[in-house]
């Protein structure tokens, strides 16, 4: 294999509208993490490169649902996504953002060399555009008619109901979803990347030049290369993102797909002056962590892009992940089905490397994998604590115990010892060989066998009964499960930063580089040990038990979401809302109005006055059940005559998607009149 001289080593950028969960961890962050820590033990020279991913019409949809900027949505998620991997030791060399204004720079530079050198073509398409908004629509922000369910909320780039992905102008009865109007089809002028130009540059590259990526990797870009490429836009009508550097581009940004991949590269530039040897010399190897539904942009467009800028090196591998499930359902920030970090932590305070264990245990490498809740109890309890946690307490405690906490000396070595230690050295080449290949699962599985190698060492050799006879034997003994324990801290460190750290506090040694590992030679005898405690705790049925719930819980708020729900309505500013006066009042009278089987007439004190309101409510209460009941009333409301009576406001409901109508009600008496604000 070729000898680099540096490693640039990617994770994709999460988008910043919403949290991390452990999904985004198993699938890219933790075997990037574990590739870069390896790598940095070893002296090797690697940036490990992420950022937030803040552009696209996702953060835009967030923005205006909230009633805020999409600055102020990706503000919020980039310092809590940072921060979270922060937590878990997710240790980036630059965790930044592509609304830097380095990034911004870097983007723009990047379009405008491309555009010189000719590498586009522009088209001309009709889209659809709201004409009382004046602006052109992203297909999801129109709503319409499924042509093949007839589910009346489709979007228009797919029907969530029934799968299909769309395009806008298959929707029957397309409207804005931003002024709620017919929108209308109307020219627009994109740049497009001819991705055909460079079909057979990429199959020589990637089919014949890379056979070695992993399968689901390469299977991936062989279909898209025997499908036929097609030229792609670069560009969009959207007033979020980086504005398209050139002249007659005005209310155009760059296509959100086109400027993240180069956050890469404005971020290595925002950390070094010496950016450009991590992304242009051709000794180093650059390495993209990302997830399965980020292939084609990783390992065809981009590379096209950078290809066609000329200057830049290309990836040398993809390890791209499947995806994780949660409890056997695809996780979803929509549905809010996933375990956060920030919550996890709230519930597991110090259990960083418990979750970073399982979730790399269980990675999704090779295919679509599930957390559960009883799998992660099970690898804690019986792996962390049974076997990694037993074994580090055992050699210390026992030499604490039996030599005061000194490492004992090793008087004679018998077959047993030397071939245990020659385990050492084969465990921590197998580890290396399983890192180089990405097989992270694998990799982890062989560093434990150090500690399952210790374990056997103790439990076969019984250094306990042996103290009474042959306290020498014994101080052999022991100094050899401490010679494991210390490689532990090297071995161990790329994937339980954490935990190695503690075992090196312990051992109160120096921090190991990799070459320094593999042998029995690590501690002196006579060195003097610090007390140990305990490295992992049983997690009790309780714990699972609790999490379980929660998720039942999100299960049930789902189901009432799946019923026909009503979409939002088209956002009001806060003024708007602010006009509208509702106040608590109490229900002083109610009787029916006659003739009119759905009306009650109320007599209502509303803290101002008492007044007169028809309500069309008659179908689920009893007039002489409500009397007594506080409810908000809007006030305000212009007097209308209802059946003669002259009604002087509107008492609030709620109504379910079945049209059952319950009282909104203060949930505790409160003074009549009070504010509903
Ligand atoms: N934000 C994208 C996602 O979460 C990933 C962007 S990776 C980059 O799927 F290369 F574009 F940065
Ligand atoms: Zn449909």
């Amino acid at each position: 294999m070729k000898k680099y001289k540096r490693y640039t080593v990617t994770a994709a950028l999460p988008y910043a509208n919403g949290p991390v969960h452990i999904g985004h961890l198993a699938g890219v962050y933790v075997p990037a993490d574990i590739y870069v820590r390896y790598l940095r033990l070893k002296g090797e020279d690697v940036l490990y490169v992420c950022g937030s991913d803040e552009h696209g019409v996702p953060i835009t949809i967030k923005a205006r649902n909230e009633g805020v900027t999409p600055q102020e949505i990706v503000d919020r998620y980039h310092g809590m996504i940072k921060k979270a991997f922060d937590e878990f030791g997710i240790s980036f060399d630059i965790y930044s953002r592509t609304t830097s204004d380095i990034h911004y720079k870097t983007a723009s530079e990047f379009f405008k060399t491309l555009y010189e050198k000719g590498e586009f073509i522009e088209q001309v398409t009709k889209q659809y555009y709201d004409e009382e908004t004046g602006q052109f629509l992203a297909d999801r922000y129109i709503t319409g008619t499924c042509p093949h369910c007839g589910n009346g909320s489709a979007y228009g780039d797919q029907c969530e109901k029934c799968g299909t992905s769309l395009s806008p102008t298959d929707l029957i009865n397309p409207k804005s979803m931003i002024s709620g109007n017919q929108p209308v089809l109307k020219d627009t002028k994109h740049w497009y990347l001819p991705l055909d130009k460079h079909e057979a540059f990429l199959r020589q590259w990637i089919l014949e030049g890379h056979k070695e990526w992993k399968t689901n990797v390469y299977g991936q870009c062989k279909s898209w290369l025997d499908q036929g490429l097609q030229p792609r836009a670069v560009s969009r009508d959207l007033d979020w993102g980086i504005p398209v550097p050139v002249e007659g581009a005005e209310g155009k940004v760059l296509y959100v797909w086109f400027d993240a991949p180069i956050g890469y590269i404005s971020n290595t530039r925002e950390l070094t002056d010496k950016w450009e040897l991590y992304w242009k010399d051709k000794d180093t190897r650059l390495i993209h962590f990302i997830g399965k539904d980020n292939i084609v942009f990783h390992c065809i467009i981009f590379p096209v892009m950078l290809k066609a800028e000329g200057s830049y090196i290309l990836p040398d591998n993809v390890p791209a992940n499947e995806f994780l499930n949660l409890e056997g359902d695809k996780i979803s920030t929509s549905r809010n089905w996933a375990v956060w970090l920030h919550e996890y932590l709230d519930d597991f305070p110090g259990k960083e490397d418990v979750l970073r264990y399982v979730l790399c245990a269980n990675a999704p490498e090779t295919k679509d994998n599930d957390f559960t809740w009883k799998d992660f109890q099970a690898r804690n309890n019986n792996e962390l604590v049974a076997i990694l946690g037993n074994f580090v307490n055992r050699a210390l405690v026992l030499t604490q115990k039996y030599f005061n906490g000194q490492v004992p000396e090793i008087s004679a070595l018998n077959d047993y010892d030397k071939v245990t230690i020659e385990e050492i050295a084969k465990i921590k080449a197998s580890v290396e060989t399983s890192l180089e290949n990405f097989r992270f699962r694998e990799a982890l599985k062989n560093a434990m066998d150090l500690a399952r190698l210790g374990n056997k060492y103790l439990a076969d050799t019984e250094p306990w009964i042996l103290i009474k006879s042959d306290e020498q034997r014994v101080s052999t003994i022991l100094n050899i499960a401490l010679q494991i324990t210390a490689n532990l801290t090297a071995i161990a460190a790329p994937f339980l930063p954490f935990t190695a750290e503690k075992i090196r506090g312990f051992l109160n040694m120096k921090t190991l580089t990799w070459q320094e590992s593999g042998h029995a030679e690590l501690l002196p005898a006579g060195h003097k040990l610090n007390q140990p405690s305990l490295l992992f705790e049983k997690i009790e049925d309780e714990e699972v038990e609790k999490q379980l719930q929660k998720l039942e819980g999100i299960k049930i708020a789902n189901t009432g979401k799946q019923k026909n729900v009503k979409p939002q309505k088209p956002s009001v500013s806060y003024d708007e809302f602010a006009k509208m006066d509702i106040r608590t009042g109490t229900i002083l009278e109610a009787i029916k109005v006659p003739k009119a089987n759905k009306l009650l007439q109320l007599k209502i004190d509303t803290g101002v006055d008492v007044r007169t309101v028809v309500s069309g409510i008659a179908e689920y209460f009893e007039p002489e059940k409500i009397i007594g009941r506080q409810v908000s009333i809007l006030i305000n409301l212009e007097p209308r005559k209802i059946r003669e009576i002259e009604s002087q406001g509107m008492i609030l409901m709620a109504e379910d998607s079945a049209g059952k109508l319950v009282f909104v009600s203060p949930a505790e008496k409160t003074e009549e009149g009070s504010e509903i604000k």
